[in-house]
């Protein structure tokens, strides 16, 4: 029997500039830009097959699809479903472990440079006449520096940490990260990196960045009391999940000037409500969760995302995820 495969938020994978065909031959696929969690029944009711990315998929909504039999998620992160009612239901739900490593390592590097070289501040400067009416040919609008010899300290060193530490390097940055899971020197290669606690981490970075996962025992972890150890001219880079930051704190530090800067592709909520103190606070950039954005990384993710669905089909599902426990 073909399978009828409900997308209910296929907009973020794809607003118009890729297209659906690696699921060619999976089933009838039925494509919904956004669904409310209130239209899910109505919409995936009698489906065996639903792909979802931030749309949620609680018990009580389950409990009303009772021909699912598989959920894809088209991203790592998988909280959105409740787990624990989908194996009570024997469903199957897989995820894409991984499909934008250098995409988000691109990212926090496009982010140091920016704090390094202040584009957008020379940008905007130039867009308003500041160059046209300026006495002298050139005009700088804040400090600019190099990273070579400066400090890189990552929090988190798995694929992205180890990504972004690669081209850290190859500008000549010293790097060093905190890790409870420190890799071996194997698994580093040539890449020369100092293990350091967490406290160090913050004490000697010139550049901060976030690269660990969101657990329960780890919000907040950039707190004030970090922040105060940050020198006066540091910089705090956030592509993994709001919450590691407390966002309050960090706002209060910018507007007191105790650090150089903050670049965050990450939010508390997304989208955030109107007054969220880091838009727009001083030297803080936001980008709206478009790190994994490049469309090599959506390819690659709409591909894993078929391939785990013909998986499923075949009876030998991959990318498989469990309730903890
Ligand atoms: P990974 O699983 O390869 O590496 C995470 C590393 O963090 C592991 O080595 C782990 O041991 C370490 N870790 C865990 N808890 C830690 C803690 N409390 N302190 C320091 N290190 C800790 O994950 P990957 O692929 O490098 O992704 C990292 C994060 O990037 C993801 O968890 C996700 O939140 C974020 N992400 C953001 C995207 C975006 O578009 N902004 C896209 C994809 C991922």
């Amino acid at each position: 029997m073909t399978d009828r495969i409900i997308v209910l938020d296929g907009h973020a994978l794809n607003p118009g500039d890729l297209d659906w065909s690696p699921f060619t031959g999976l089933g009838s696929l039925e494509l919904h830009e956004r669904t409310a969690e209130a239209d899910v029944v109505a919409r995936a009711g009698g489906a065996s097959c639903v792909l979802l990315n931030k749309t949620p998929m609680s018990r009580a909504t389950l409990a009303r699809l009772p021909a699912l039999r598989y959920i894809g998620v088209l991203a790592t992160g998988y909280n959105v479903v409740d787990l624990q009612a989908a194996r009570e239901q024997g469903i199957t739900v897989t995820n894409i472990p991984t499909y934008g490593t250098d995409s988000v390592a691109q990212h926090a590097a496009a982010m140091m440079l920016e704090f390094a070289r202040g584009l957008t501040v020379h940008e905007r400067a130039v867009r308003e006449g500041e160059w046209t009416r300026n006495p002298d040919w050139c005009f700088a609008r804040r400090p600019m520096f190099e990273l070579n010899g400066r400090t890189l300290a990552l929090i988190g060193l798995g694929r992205i940490g180890l990504a972004f530490g690669r081209i850290a390097a190859s500008m000549g940055m010293r790097l060093v990260a905190h890790d409870p899971y420190f890799p071996s020197r194997d698994a580093l290669g040539a890449l020369d990196i100092a293990p350091v606690s967490l406290e160090d981490a913050f004490a000697q970075g010139d550049v901060i960045s976030l690269h660990c996962p969101l657990t329960a025992d780890n919000r907040h972890l950039v707190n004030r009391e970090r922040l105060l150890r940050m020198k006066r001219t540091a910089l705090i880079i956030n592509t993994s999940r709001g919450p590691l930051i407390d966002q309050d704190a960090l706002a209060a530090a910018l507007h007191e000037g105790l650090i150089g800067g903050a670049s965050l592709d990450v939010l508390d909520s997304e989208p955030p409500p109107a007054g969220n103190p880091l838009i727009g606070a001083p030297n803080c950039i936001v980008t709206p969760h478009i790190a994994w954005y490049a469309i090599e990384a959506r390819k690659r993710l709409m591909q894993i995302a078929a391939d785990n669905l013909a998986a499923f089909q075949r009876g030998a599902p991959v990318n498989t995820v469990k309730p903890a426990g």
